[in-house]
């Protein structure tokens, strides 16, 4: 199958070493929240002086970050003041409090909830794909969407407890066995293929954006083989301009090509999503 062939090995080597999940964004946010402790409200400024750091951090970036955070937590041995940085952040988050309230898997949830609320893609009955979904978030806005008549099924290399109304594999995308069995679990052709696949970012944003636009291009090449005419396709990007093959590509197989960037995407993260409606269908 054509797809198989594109889910070679040299696309597998490009995204081995991408395959640790430390970073992952939303999905491991809730395990590290847990894995941190001594959460207590106070002015940041006073942090490194009571954690008997010999030196402050410098650079204004760290100070700005630490001046706009309003909850401290006690720096666990070993962990890099980024790390310290991300933990506070995400224990100030509102859409992480209002995931939490709500009983959503990740603060993700609102970033699909929100495209759909515009773009209208997730209907009763509808066949979904989600790739790259743990923690379960995608899956249970479109589970709840599409309802007992729809079908939702996804992947993700990640295990993550079931979301009930889906199916989801514990498996690599990339691996060259992926796209068939999502198949079989589809059991037919999909409304709409949503890919919030993100791999740990290096740092370095060139690289995480040629990585996450390639992983979008999978995505794509997946989509392309399962979506009836008129469906609908949903990726995660990076703002950058290296995306410009991708959407070239898009506005041929779809009626309506655009970027979106929910309120729930952080404004300071180059994230944001390209959303194509209307599947044109294969022209075989
Ligand atoms: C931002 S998280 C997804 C959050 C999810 N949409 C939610 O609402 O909970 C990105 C996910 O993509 C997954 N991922 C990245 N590369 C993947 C791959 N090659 N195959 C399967 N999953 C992948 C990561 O493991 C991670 O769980």
């Amino acid at each position: 199958m054509e797809h198989s062939k594109r889910h070679n090995s040299s696309k597998k080597a490009k995204f081995r070493s991408a395959r640790k999940p430390s970073s992952a964004s939303d999905k491991s946010d809730s395990k590290k929240s847990k894995s941190h402790t001594n959460i207590s409200r106070t002015a940041l400024g006073e942090e490194p002086e009571k954690r008997g750091l010999k030196s402050r951090p410098t650079g204004d970036a760290d100070q700005r970050a630490k001046r706009e955070l309003a909850t401290k937590v006690k720096t666990a041995k070993g962990r890099k003041l980024s790390s310290t940085l991300w933990l506070k952040r995400q224990l100030n988050d509102p859409f992480v409090a209002q995931a939490k309230a709500e009983g959503f898997r990740s603060r993700a949830a609102y970033k699909l909830q929100e495209i759909d609320e515009k773009y209208h893609l997730l209907r009763k009955g509808a066949r979904v794909v989600d790739l790259g979904a743990a923690p379960g978030g995608w899956c249970q806005i479109a589970a709840k969407a599409v309802g007992p008549t729809g079908k939702v099924v996804g992947i993700d290399y990640l295990a993550m407890p079931p979301v009930p109304g889906t199916q989801v594999l514990e498996m690599d995308f990339l691996d060259e066995e992926a796209p068939d069995k999502l198949k079989a679990l589809l059991d037919g052709e999909a409304d709409v293929v949503l890919s919030d696949m993100a791999a740990p970012t290096t740092g370095h944003p060139a690289t995480d954006h040629l990585r996450i636009i390639a992983l979008a291009e999978t995505a794509l090449d997946f989509a392309e083989e399962v979506l009836a005419d008129g469906g609908h396709f949903v990726a995660k990007v990076f703002q950058g301009g290296a995306d410009h093959d991708l959407l070239v590509r898009l506005k041929k197989n779809f009626r309506k090509v655009l970027h979106a960037k929910p309120k729930a995407s952080r404004q300071d993260s180059a994230e944001m999503y390209v959303v194509a409606t209307g599947f044109r269908g294969r022209r075989e």
